[in-house]
């Protein structure tokens, strides 16, 4: 694994940055490939990332070959304002062209959060069959504490080995949550944390010790065996 750190003056720039990245990747992984597998973040960091790959990329990315999965959810309607499903659609969804068979939300209703966990994982092994093929991207952001996904401080599931995908009861709000595990996180070709903001800088000073324990500082826990893991963050994050 390489890790790569990339600083930027500020959020607007990072964002235009991973995005102009995002795109010239996903061409190349399609057209070498014939699909891309993309997972996403909710929080308020990748908003202006997802809504310029929604604007600018609109026509030039290959939105028809890209399956977009999210990294962890609220369980709640994917109607609610706390939903990273809907905050996708608001903010890159409604603006592309892409078939609805190739978004694929965590389920949030009808059943009980550990059978939508369970139902969530099923479905990714019909992609990524006997491991041979994984996420192209994976977009984390990280937390105050240093939380990624809904892998928070001192949770049981930082410790999962087998599950791709688990529910958790975390210290937030809702406190109910579906995420990815280690297991499939690590497998990614490429993971992109986006890191912005004064608030941060705590966590981000943790993450670039190279002893810091993944259960309290579980974005540590992050680290692709084969791919990338590339690090966008702007000053205010690093120096605060
Ligand atoms: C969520 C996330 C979460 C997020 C961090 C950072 O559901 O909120 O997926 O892990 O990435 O909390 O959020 P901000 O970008 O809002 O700081």
């Amino acid at each position: 694994m390489t890790t790569e750190l990339i600083e930027f003056n500020d959020l607007s720039e990072l964002s235009a940055a991973v995005a102009r990245d995002v795109a010239e990747f996903v061409n190349n992984v399609v057209a070498s490939k014939g699909v891309f597998y993309l997972a996403l973040s909710g929080g308020n960091t990748p908003r202006p990332l997802y809504h310029i790959l929604g604007t600018t990329y609109r026509e030039s990315i290959p939105w028809k070959s890209v399956h977009i999965f999210f990294c962890d959810e609220r369980f709640v309607p994917h109607e609610s304002p706390m939903s990273n499903f809907q905050m996708v659609r608001e903010t890159l969804l409604d603006l592309i062209s892409i078939p609805k068979g190739n978004v694929h939300p965590f389920p949030t209703t009808g059943l009980k959060m550990e059978d939508a966990a369970r139902e969530y994982e099923t479905q990714l092994r019909r992609f990524f069959t006997d491991g041979a093929d994984t996420f192209d991207l994976i977009v984390l952001g990280v937390g105050k504490d240093g939380h990624t996904a809904s892998l928070f401080p001192g949770s049981p599931v930082l410790d999962e080995k087998e599950k791709w995908v688990a529910g958790v009861e975390v210290d937030g709000v809702p406190p109910r949550r579906i995420t990815l595990t280690y297991p499939i996180l690590n497998h990614a070709a490429r993971v992109y944390f986006l890191v912005s903001g004064s608030e941060k800088s705590d966590a981000t000073k943790t993450l670039l010790q190279s002893t810091v324990d993944y259960h309290s500082c579980p974005s540590a826990g992050v680290h692709p065996e084969a791919g990338r893991l590339i690090w966008w963050v702007d000053r205010a994050a690093l120096r605060a």
